[in-house]
């Protein structure tokens, strides 16, 4: 897995004069059935979220309101991208460390994932993290 296989995904978006509405099917709009839903929400805006891996994890990352950066790193290279619109999710494959941060005040980030909450899906350490990249490669 690399960085090229993590992708910003266009949602549908029904532009409407009462308010507009984005939706997300799975396996449809996005490569993945969703298994949980979490978001972060009252981030301070110096804080730093993320940094850490997935074995296995799938997950589409989205701003669902004001904006934030993720960076990417796949032990080799590293991309940035920033999310402020509701209508636009960042795809990431496992194997991808991400680390979040600058949000905006009142962000909200709403993350789709691919399976239930297993602490023994992270890696933590980034040390980790490349060491099993490399045995991968
Ligand atoms: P973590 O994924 O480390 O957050 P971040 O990387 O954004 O800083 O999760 C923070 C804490 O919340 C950690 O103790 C695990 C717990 N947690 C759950 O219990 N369930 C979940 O679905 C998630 C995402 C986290």
């Amino acid at each position: 897995m690399s960085i090229k296989d993590c992708k910003l995904i266009e949602l549908p978006k029904i532009p409407d004069t009462r308010g507009n509405l984005s939706f997300i099917e799975e396996n449809k709009h996005i490569p993945f059935s969703i298994k949980r839903v979490y978001y972060l929400y009252d981030v301070p805006t110096d804080a730093d979220r993320g940094a850490h891996g997935h074995k296995t994890l799938e997950q589409l990352i989205l701003s669902v309101s004001g904006s934030f950066e993720i960076t990417l790193n796949d032990g080799v290279n590293k991309q940035k991208y920033l999310l402020n619109k509701p209508y636009q999710g960042l795809y990431i494959t496992p194997m991808i460390w991400r680390e979040l941060r600058n949000f905006s005040s009142g962000a909200m980030c709403f993350v789709l994932a691919s399976d239930f909450y297993k602490e023994d899906d992270y890696y933590r350490d980034y040390q980790k993290f490349l060491a099993a990249v490399r045995k991968k490669q």
